[in-house]
């Protein structure tokens, strides 16, 4: 087979080195631009983890890497004079151009021939090629002439950086976070060898500009960062080779062959240098492409192969990066503001991969004293006492909202159970959010419960605009009540425009096949096209269903809740003024984001003023439309200042559901980087939801600030004893009512 790789970085050369491992005969060539000697940047850091799969495919190259390491297992956090370090994470460090020399000298060995110094333009002179390789890196040649095929995606971040050396020898993995009058700079630093740290310093465009860094060359920039960081750098010169100031860019493509062209490493994907993963991933993109290759006779399908194995490693990947980097561009939410440990936590489990967990188990003294100085907050923040030593958990330390105090940091998160008739709870409302009041969650809030029997989703949906509702709903809350430490809200809504349809189990968002009933909303717009239009709410509508949302707040004072959330989420009436998709009204109700808000707000101040001052308010909403144009993140925030202002205790932040067509982006804690941004931006205490299901992450979750509360939903419904159980895994101790008390000394075996 001859194969040529247009590139001779880690992806090409290893890549090179495998296949003439596998068969001396395979013809490989591959051709650099570049001098065997004139890398760009300086050191590349692995986890220890993460050359396991180099080890197995090539142990001399293994070995070759493994000698040239500057090992190193502490991360140090440089913030307002202090810093934090966090041990027991285990990276390796390397010169990039060591990297290149073992590889470059292992390829020649085995009879790859390098043509260096040769910049490939097209790809005319390697028609007779069996495979071409596209490792040409992030601003890669062969994508470009195939950008057709191959799809390319490149999102090109907002903040700068650039890549320095310097022979100050950092003992831990650096971060330096240090304000000047030109904004915040960021330094990413770690050791590679005996003699030298990679050094790279970040910000924002501002910054930057600020700093009249757009118009300095290498040396003045070069001499303006040796000032900036003269303390950190203790002498040492900062070194640079072929520095620039550039943006990062987060490259996807659609494809990752044509024909017989294949893109590997950089060229077909980017992963933030925060997160330090691409030279791995350009290493078993190698080792997955090798191995396709050898054990398929047919390149198309080796090919497909390849990008099945590898497409879903490296887009988990990108997203961790993801998060990751957004954190570094928003860096100056948290700067200032979080006390040391946790921004130091929160720059630890930025990318939401690393947990409280895996911190305790890398460094169980650093995560006591985070854990110590949690368990202080909380204490002081509630008025109720918590032991410090040892300290409990995140997740089991006590939360005040005006006079609820919940023991825990655990909501059950309102869920429809379509059980009711006419609106009235039954033996199920009891029997479900009593167990799981009794399964230890501090809030257990009710499904979405209707204030006008026309404002329900579905004919099941629980209701709260009788009188005899509040009776039947004052036995559920005195059950909990007396039973449990549990504290029970109700959530108040109005359906709007996706009320009158079928039962969950029978089509969700389906009209009724009969009596339907009139829906209204902001704008006469359906939910799907086949939906039921409703009409535009006039005034008299607005105050109808005002009072109504009042009566049902004094109904539900009346039936002892403690705490009462409105619904502002989802696509339901009060979300429908909020969207600028569904809200296209040409009165003082729609237009900015100022008059969208206003019906909401009137609904708002008119159940505060009729809701007892000592108890609280939350309002849930979803942060995101997930539709470009749509509403999103900034307007969320600005929402949730509008109702801090106006006496809302606590922003529950949830997403979506505002129209069918929304493209979300899922995956484990997805909503809960709007409910940080909330929390940080709005200054107002937050609820975070979605995908939340170990205890693991609500203590990471709390610990870095991110919210105040976590409501799990699903979890909820497979265990109602969900936090019984993480205290039992924690080695909390939770107390069990009387009834059950024999519980306390038994070891469940379900294994
Ligand atoms: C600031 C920064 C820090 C980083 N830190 C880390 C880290 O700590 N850990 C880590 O694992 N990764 C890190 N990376 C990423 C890492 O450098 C890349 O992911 C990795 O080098 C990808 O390897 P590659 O072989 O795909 O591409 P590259 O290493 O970019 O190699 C591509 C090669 O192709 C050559 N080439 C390009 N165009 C042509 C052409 N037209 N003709 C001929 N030759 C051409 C180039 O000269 C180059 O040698 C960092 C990246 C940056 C920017
Ligand atoms: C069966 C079911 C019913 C739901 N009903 C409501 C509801 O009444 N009100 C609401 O705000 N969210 C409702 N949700 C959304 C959840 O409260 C939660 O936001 C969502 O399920 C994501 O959390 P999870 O990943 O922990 O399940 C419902 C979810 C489920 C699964």
């Amino acid at each position: 087979m001859h194969i040529v790789s247009i590139g001779g970085g880690p992806a090409g050369l290893f890549f090179a080195i495998l296949m003439k491992r596998l068969d001396p005969a395979h013809r490989v060539t591959i051709v650099e631009r570049n001098g065997p000697q004139d890398t760009f940047g300086w050191g590349v850091v692995f986890s220890d983890e993460t050359l396991g799969n180099v080890a197995t495919a090539d142990p001399e190259t293994y070995g070759e890497i493994t000698r040239r390491f500057a090992h190193w297992d502490a991360i140090d956090i440089h913030y307002r004079g202090e810093v934090v370090t966090s041990r027991g994470h285990g990276f390796s460090g390397l010169s990039r151009q060591v990297l290149l020399d073992i590889l470059q000298r292992r390829a020649e060995s085995l009879g790859v021939e390098i043509l260096f110094r040769r910049e490939v333009v097209d790809l005319a002179a390697f028609a007779g090629a069996d495979l071409i390789l596209g490792a040409d890196g992030v601003n890669s040649r062969v994508r470009e002439l195939h950008a057709a095929q191959f799809g390319p995606q490149l999102d090109w971040r907002a903040n700068k950086f650039i890549w320095l050396g310097t022979t100050r020898h950092f003992d831990a993995f650096t971060f330096l976070f240090k304000e000047t009058e030109h904004g915040l700079w960021r330094v990413h630093a770690y050791r590679f060898d005996d003699r030298h740290s990679t050094f790279i310093v970040e910000t924002t465009e501002a910054t930057w500009r600020n700093a009249g860094l757009d118009r300095a060359d290498e040396d003045a920039t070069v001499g303006f960062c040796e000032r900036l960081f003269a303390d950190e750098l203790a002498g040492h010169r900062l070194l640079k080779n072929k520095a620039v100031w550039r943006n990062f860019p987060t490259v996807r493509n659609a494809h990752w062959s044509h024909r017989n062209i294949v893109l590997i490493g950089d060229a077909a994907h980017t992963a933030h240098f925060s997160i330090g993963s691409g030279t791995k991933l350009a290493l078993e993109d190698s080792i997955a492409l090798s191995r396709a290759v050898a054990a398929c006779g047919d390149l198309p399908q080796a090919l497909s192969a390849y990008e099945a194995e590898r497409r879903p490693v490296v887009e988990s990947t990108q997203r961790a990066a993801q998060t990751s980097l957004q954190w570094f561009e928003e860096t100056e939410r948290y700067f200032g503001r979080l006390e040391p440990l946790q921004f130091a936590v929160s720059l630890l489990t930025r990318s939401l991969r690393i947990t409280h967990e895996n911190l305790r188990l890398r460094d169980p003294a650093f995560i006591t004293r985070v854990d110590r100085w949690f368990a202080g907050m909380a204490a002081s923040q509630s008025g109720v006492a918590v032991p410090a030593e040892p300290p409990p958990p995140p997740m089991f330390t006590p939360f005040r909202l005006r006079d609820m105090v919940l023991a825990n940091r655990v909501v059950v998160s309102p869920m429809c159970q379509y059980s009711a008739a006419d609106g009235m709870p039954e033996d199920w409302h009891l029997v479900h959010l009593g167990s799981r009041a009794l399964g230890g969650a501090a809030l257990v809030m009710t499904e979405m419960t209707d204030v006008s029997r026309d404002g329900r989703i579905t004919p099941g949906c629980a209701g709260m605009y009788k009188p005899e509702h509040a009776t039947a709903w004052r036995r559920i809350v005195d059950f909990i009540h007396a039973s449990t430490p549990a504290k029970i809200g109700i959530q108040l809504a109005h359906a709007g425009r996706k009320g009158s349809t079928r039962l969950m189990w029978e089509g969700i968002d389906e009209p009724l096949a009969t009596g339907n009933w009139p829906l209204i909303s902001a704008s006469p717009i359906p939910y799907m096209a086949h939906s039921q239009v409703p009409r535009a709410m006039d005034r008299r509508d607005m105050d109808t269903v005002r009072d109504d949302f009042v009566h049902a707040a004094q109904l539900a004072e009346l039936a002892g809740f403690d705490i009462v959330e409105l619904h502002f989420a989802h696509g339901y009436l009060l979300a429908s003024f909020l969207s600028p998709l569904t809200n296209r009204r040409g009165d003082a109700y729609g237009g900015s984001l100022a008059n969208r808000l206003r019906y909401p707000l009137e609904v708002f101040a008119a159940v505060r003023g009729a809701w007892p001052r000592r108890k609280p308010i939350s309002v849930r909403i979803s942060a995101t439309d997930w539709v470009p144009g749509g509403f999103d993140g900034g307007d969320a925030v600005e929402v949730a200042r509008a109702l801090k202002d106006a006496g809302c205790d606590i922003v529950d932040v949830s997403a979506g559901q505002t129209t069918p067509d929304a493209q979300p982006v899922y995956g484990r804690l997805f909503q809960t980087p709007f409910a940080d941004r909330v929390r940080h931006e709005a200054d107002v205490p937050t609820i975070t939801v979605g995908n939340i299901s170990s205890y693991a992450d609500v203590n990471s979750i709390l610990v870095g600030g991110r919210a105040d509360l976590c409501a799990l939903a699903r979890a909820h419904l497979f265990d109602p004893y969900w936090t019984r159980h993480a205290a039992v895994e924690q080695n909390h101790p939770l107390a069990w009512p009387d009834q059950y008390r024999s519980v306390a000394a038994y070891r469940p075996r379900l294994g």
